[in-house]
């Protein structure tokens, strides 16, 4: 019984009843007073019947109260005296004489008698005097008490009830709306973003039957899901489609490039002395082909990374792989600074060595093509809770604060200018496949760059 939803029916319901059953009671009080006092005047009416002149005897020639009803009357015949024909123990003359005295009403009015308590008091003159006579008012208040106490009884026992029974049935009721919170919790732990989209999680049919309130949501949630199962398929379908265009685009590409580097280089060698203008062509055509084949080469990787990953994992010395990579950098390049930082244990993990050696190599390759001569670089390897960390780090300019966040995605690069200035050739494709490459090992990739320290780090689980 948790939610504020269910507490505020309970609450509420109970409160209802609270109130109808205080207010009844009420009503039922009052009436019952009203009638309890309207029957005990009309025994005083009856009680007050015309006196008879034979004071010999006690009896009031009107109907009596039987002995014990506590009746009190005392008759006054004018210049005879008075009479007191009834009355409970304690009565004193001194207050029968007190009662004679009061004012006569046409209604019965309450008193209180010292040492009797409160009477219901009727005055009746008659041409030859007047009769006196009261009942006690305990006949009003003590039934009326009794019932109070039953009707409060009750109207506890009510609000009990109430609050059990609407309790349980609030329970009941909110059963199935717990379960479209479960399916719903269900569906969101789902990674929609990957695979082919398909939604395996409903809300059982006993949840979705449009008849009760809950099941209406429960129908929408499954339509909803419907909904979104055939839009992911769809996306899944068309990006299939597009990735296997781009694999086989750049799969078509790869032998009519070739076939151009061929013929360039066909024409170098045969001919002896080509003009300086169609030397120079040539040159640039072997240049932008070569680029080109890369490219192609590139994007037919990412193609194939993203639609079938045919990684050939196993369990790989990463320490031998950073240093190589590094030596072949420092050989490439003597106008850089390479320094390594790596551990003295080995650290194994689980990666496609040849891709693997690509990640370092396009990490590598960029402290090299986007810092300026005389920049550090150091390549370093550690193990962290669970993970090999390799770190390429150098304290060149940095990655552009206007890409960083988008730097791991296909094609982005800082602007062409800066690139051309660096003298290098950038199609923004190098950190996309160490992204990719990465994420199908099972790993993370992160940058933290600012102007004099740069730093890719490639995160996979250790074998
Ligand atoms: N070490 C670095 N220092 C400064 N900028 C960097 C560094 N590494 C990457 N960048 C920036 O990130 C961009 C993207 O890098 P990425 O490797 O994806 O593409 P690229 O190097 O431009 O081209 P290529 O596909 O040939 O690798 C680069 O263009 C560069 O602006
Ligand atoms: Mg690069």
């Amino acid at each position: 019984m948790n939610g504020s939803l269910s507490r505020r029916l309970i609450q509420r319901t109970t409160a209802l009843v609270a109130l109808v059953t205080i207010v009844l009671t009420v009503f039922i009080s009052l009436a019952n007073f009203q009638i309890l006092q309207q029957q005990l005047d009309g025994r005083l009416e009856a009680a007050a019947g015309r006196p008879s002149r034979s004071d010999s005897d006690n009896n009031p020639s009107g109907p009596a109260d039987p002995a014990g009803s506590g009746l009190i009357r005392i008759d006054l015949f004018t210049g005879v005296g008075y009479k007191v024909m009834a009355s409970p123990d304690g009565m004193t003359q001194s207050l029968a004489e007190q009662l004679l005295q009061l004012d006569a009403g046409a209604a019965p009015i309450n008193v209180e008698l010292p040492g009797l308590g409160y009477y219901r008091l009727l005055v009746r003159d008659f041409d030859r005097g007047r009769t006196v006579v009261a009942l006690p008012y305990s006949d009003v208040t003590n039934p009326l008490y009794t019932q109070l106490i039953m009707s409060g009884l009750l109207t506890l026992g009510a609000i009990l009830v109430s609050y059990l029974g609407t309790r349980q049935v609030v329970a009941t009721s909110l059963r199935p709306l717990n379960r479209l919170a479960a399916t719903a919790n269900q569906v969101s732990a789902l990674p929609l973003a990957r695979g082919e989209g398909v939604v395996p999680v409903r809300v059982a049919a006993a949840d979705a039957n449009p008849e009760t309130e809950v099941g209406q949501v429960g129908l929408a949630l499954n339509l909803m899901l419907d909904n979104v199962e055939s839009a992911l398929a769809e996306r899944h379908r068309s990006e299939t489609k597009v990735r296997r265009f781009v694999a086989d685009a750049s799969h078509e590409l790869r032998n009519p490039l070739a076939s151009i580097r061929g013929y360039a280089e066909l024409t170098r060698r045969s001919s002896e002395a080509l003009p300086p203008d169609a030397s120079h062509a040539l040159a640039r055509i072997e240049a932008e082909s070569e680029r080109m084949s890369a490219l192609v080469q590139d994007l037919l990787l990412l193609a194939r990374l993203d639609s079938e990953p045919t990684l050939d994992l196993r369990p790989t010395d990463l320490t031998e792989m950073v240093l190589n990579a590094v030596d072949d950098a420092r050989a490439a390049d003597r106008e850089r600074h390479w320094s390594l930082n790596l551990p003295s244990e080995e650290v194994i993990a689980n990666v496609d060595p040849h891709r693997m050696h690509q990640v370092i190599v396009n990490l590598l390759a960029n402290a090299r093509t986007h810092t300026p001569p005389g920049t550090h670089v150091e390549a370093s390897l550690r193990k962290e809770d669970g993970w090999a960390v390799v770190a390429v780090t150098d304290d060149g300019p940095g990655v552009p604060t206007e890409i960083q966040d988008s730097v791991f995605e296909r094609f982005t690069r800082a602007d062409a200018s800066r690139v051309r200035q660096a003298g290098g050739s950038s199609t923004g494709l190098g950190l996309a496949i160490v992204a990719a490459v990465v994420g199908a090992q099972g790993g993370q990739v992160g940058l933290e760059s600012r102007p004099g320290n740069c730093r890719f780090t490639v995160r996979l689980p250790l074998a």
